[in-house]
């Protein structure tokens, strides 16, 4: 069989991503609509996306940055604190501006400081998430600085995930962005409220790729990518065809100067190129046939919304991606920049 030179896809929509504010989300926000007609926007903020009043006001700010003439639904998020009352979800998610609560364990990632210590203080929350039907999405990895951070998503599904899920059984789950064999099982062994995002990078990075020959700091993520085979597991889940595992980028620019820096940040900017670089896994496993489902599909009828009903295309390239994404504050360094990917998105923002 002949390798297709186009492939046009129902519009997909990313489920996690970081848009940040100011500056940042203007120069980032057209990445994203390029590819994408919906994105979970995650509320990891300086001061972080508390209350339903601060998603209203930052869905605003990046409709705002949206290039005219692009139709892109930033789909909101609230980040979850101990002090987050069940009113305010309750109105957030009646007015249609709220779609889904977002949970880092304290200290867990970029901007967690304001997480939750304690799962259990909040179980009035999650019963009122249960009843609506909003999803509480999950940054997986225990804090705890005993734990290895190669461990720390493993961890997470026994001490955490499981006592949470046994204790509201009705409350729809999204492990986001997983990183390890441990949690594609855990996974696949749940019923249909649990299911899991995978990232562009994770299913192309491992941990050699990080340290082996000096260190990337621009493959620096977290959660961390792991070992070989637990990559080779994403990769299966992601090529499977089994609804429970979906996209999500996790692209999070970070400036170039942050990055290279004695404590670099964690943090992958993929949204120029996401769609080529999902495109380019599937296509070496065999299984271009199912990234529409799991970029356009899965998705959606997890968080019960309509499908998109336009199209994008790409096309066979041998142009390399550009090195860096120019912001007012500074470069951003693009995921795959420098590298020739076999596709392009038409009518790419790059
Ligand atoms: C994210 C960021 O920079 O906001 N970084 C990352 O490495 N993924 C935070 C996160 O999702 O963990
Ligand atoms: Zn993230």
């Amino acid at each position: 069989m002949t390798a297709p030179q186009r492939l046009t896809l129902r519009t997909p929509d990313d489920w996690h991503l970081h848009l940040r504010d100011g500056a940042m989300l203007e120069a980032v926000a057209r990445a994203t609509s390029a590819q994408f007609r919906r994105a979970i926007v995650m509320p990891n903020l300086v001061p972080p996306v508390r209350r339903s009043e601060d998603a209203a006001r930052y869905r605003d700010a990046i409709l705002a940055a949206v290039p005219p003439g692009q139709a892109f639904e930033p789909l909101m998020t609230l980040y979850l604190t101990e002090t987050t009352e069940a009113e305010d979800l309750r109105k957030g998610w009646a007015a249609g501006l709220v779609t889904a609560v977002k949970l880092y364990p304290a200290g867990a990632t970029t901007n967690s400081d304001a997480g939750v210590r304690d799962l259990k203080v909040l179980d009035a929350v999650f019963e009122t998430m249960a009843e609506l039907g909003m999803p509480l999405l999950i940054h997986g990895e225990v804090v705890d600085p005993e734990i290895d951070i190669f461990d720390r998503e493993a961890v997470f599904i026994e001490r955490e995930l499981k006592p949470l899920r046994q204790r509201h059984p009705g409350l729809k789950v999204v492990f986001e962005h997983i990183t390890t064999a441990e949690a594609v099982a855990y996974v696949e062994s749940e019923g249909p409220n649990l299911a899991a995002t995978l990232t562009a990078h994770h299913l192309r990075l491992n941990r050699n790729d990080l340290l082996v020959g000096g260190m990337r700091p621009h493959h620096f993520c977290l959660p961390v990518a792991k070992r070989e085979a637990h990559r080779l597991a994403l990769r299966r889940a992601a090529t499977s065809g089994n609804p429970k595992f979906f996209l999500g980028t996790d692209s999070a620019p970070h400036l170039v100067s942050d990055k290279e820096s004695a404590c670099g940040c964690a943090g992958i900017f993929s949204a120029p190129v996401a769609m080529e670089s999902y495109a380019t896994t599937f296509e070496e496993d065999g299984a271009l046939d199912k990234l529409e489902a799991f970029a356009s599909e899965f998705g959606p009828r997890f968080y019960g919304l309509p499908l998109n009903e336009g199209t994008i295309t790409l096309e066979r390239t041998e142009d390399p991606v550009p090195v860096n994404w120019a912001t007012p504050l500074g470069d951003v360094r693009i995921y795959h920049g420098g590298e020739v990917l076999p596709w392009r998105l038409v009518g790419d923002a790059r």
